[in-house]
């Protein structure tokens, strides 16, 4: 089966990718890496033996994309390729809003005109803004945005329900990602910002190479149990293994499903700092600091939906994740600039 993934060179696609070749599929990777590095492929073709046939293209390029899918015969889509920058939204959001949808209906018209019908999206738990009974989130819960970003991502939901009403034979899966972070256990790939990064983790391993003298610990306030910001946190590796997942149940079913991926455990802000600490022999310094804003106290997944639909259940740990996202970052200080 060949699939096309769109920002497939990212943190996530190339995990992707990597699951994809070790199960046999054909991957295709489309990006325009404004957020990622030609390196990834060769380290790609590293871990499986096999590089990814790629094409440098933006994808809301109609004449581009239609190109790819003459020369491949595509028979699914992973859609990857957006901006992800929470903060930057609030600042450009014209920018967001026209690379997140316009990407999207360009691949929408391609896909139609091959007679392409199945599609993966890289939703985010975002989109259910504030909680408003419990941290605990399921896929029936209301959606309500708090920022451009997020609402980048439900109207894209909404773009491809409405293809799927339209369209008998179309398959939708929407997953909703909770917090990924870690990387493959090779060291080879991994998270790899721009800049000083927004995440914790990328800061905590930024802290920890030395290149950032301390972590800023946004608020200690919030109603948790130790005050700091709670998350559901999952090892990118298992969250690559779910898009497999979706696409097994996307070539089974029409219509549109969603499922969250996420562990279903919330882990505090000083709880990644202490199972960073064990699982690496290392202290990490830190400074409590205000609230960043738009932060919200608590919430994890429900991924009975997935457990049980799609037969995929998250794995690894905190520590594992700890683990594996110091060997991407001592071993690539730089990151792919290395
Ligand atoms: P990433 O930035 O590492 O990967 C996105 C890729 O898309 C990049 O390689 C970038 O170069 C590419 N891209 C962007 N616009 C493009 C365009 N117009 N044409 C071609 N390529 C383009 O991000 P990621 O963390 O791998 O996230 C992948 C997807 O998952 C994104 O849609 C993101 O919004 C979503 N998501 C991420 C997180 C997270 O915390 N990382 C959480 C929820 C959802
Ligand atoms: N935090 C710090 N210090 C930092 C960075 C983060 O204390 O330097 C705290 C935050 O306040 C929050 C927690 O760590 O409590 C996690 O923050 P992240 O920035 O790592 O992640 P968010 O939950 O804010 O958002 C991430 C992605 C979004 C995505 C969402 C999905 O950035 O794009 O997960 O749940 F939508």
């Amino acid at each position: 089966m060949k699939v096309l993934l769109t920002g497939g060179a990212g943190y996530i696609g190339s995990h992707t990718c990597v699951e994809l070749i070790n199960s046999g599929y054909e991957p295709v990777i489309a990006d325009n890496l404004s957020n990622s590095s030609i390196k990834v492929l060769d380290r790609i073709e590293k871990i499986t033996g096999k590089k990814p046939i790629f094409y440098e293209i933006d994808v809301a390029d109609f004449d581009s994309l239609d190109k790819l899918f003459f020369e491949q015969d595509i028979d699914a889509v992973i859609h990857f390729a957006g901006y992800k920058a929470v903060g930057e939204s609030y600042m450009f959001p014209v920018k967001y809003y026209r690379n997140n949808i316009n990407t999207t209906l360009t691949l929408l018209d391609v896909m139609k005109k091959h007679g392409v019908n199945k599609i993966v999206f890289s939703s985010s738990a975002t989109v259910y803004g504030i909680p408003k009974t419990t941290p605990c989130l399921d896929e029936t819960m209301p959606t309500c945005c708090a920022n451009p970003y997020g609402w980048t991502k439900l109207f894209v939901e909404q773009i491809l329900r409405d293809t799927a009403t339209a369209e008998k034979e179309f398959s939708v899966v929407l997953l909703r990602y909770f917090n990924p972070i870690g990387a493959h256990e090779s060291g080879l790939i991994g998270d790899n910002p721009n800049g000083i990064p927004n995440n914790l983790m990328p800061y905590i391993t930024q802290v920890a190479v030395k290149k950032l003298p301390y972590l800023r610990v946004f608020g200690n306030d919030y109603n948790t149990k130790d005050g700091t910001g709670v998350r559901d946190y999952i090892h990118v590796v298992d969250l690559a293994r779910g898009h497999l997942k979706a696409l097994e149940y996307a070539d089974k079913h029409n219509g549109t499903e969603v499922f969250n991926l996420g562990t279903g455990n919330g882990c505090s802000v000083l709880d990644v700092v202490n199972a960073f600490s064990k699982a690496n022999d290392m202290e990490i310094p830190y400074q409590i600091c205000d609230r960043r804003p738009g932060d919200i106290d608590e919430y994890f997944a429900n991924p009975k939906k997935a457990n049980e639909i799609l037969n995929w259940k998250a794995e690894f740990d905190l520590f594992d994740m700890c683990r594996d996202s110091w060997n991407w970052q001592k071993n690539n200080k730089n990151g792919y600039d290395d």
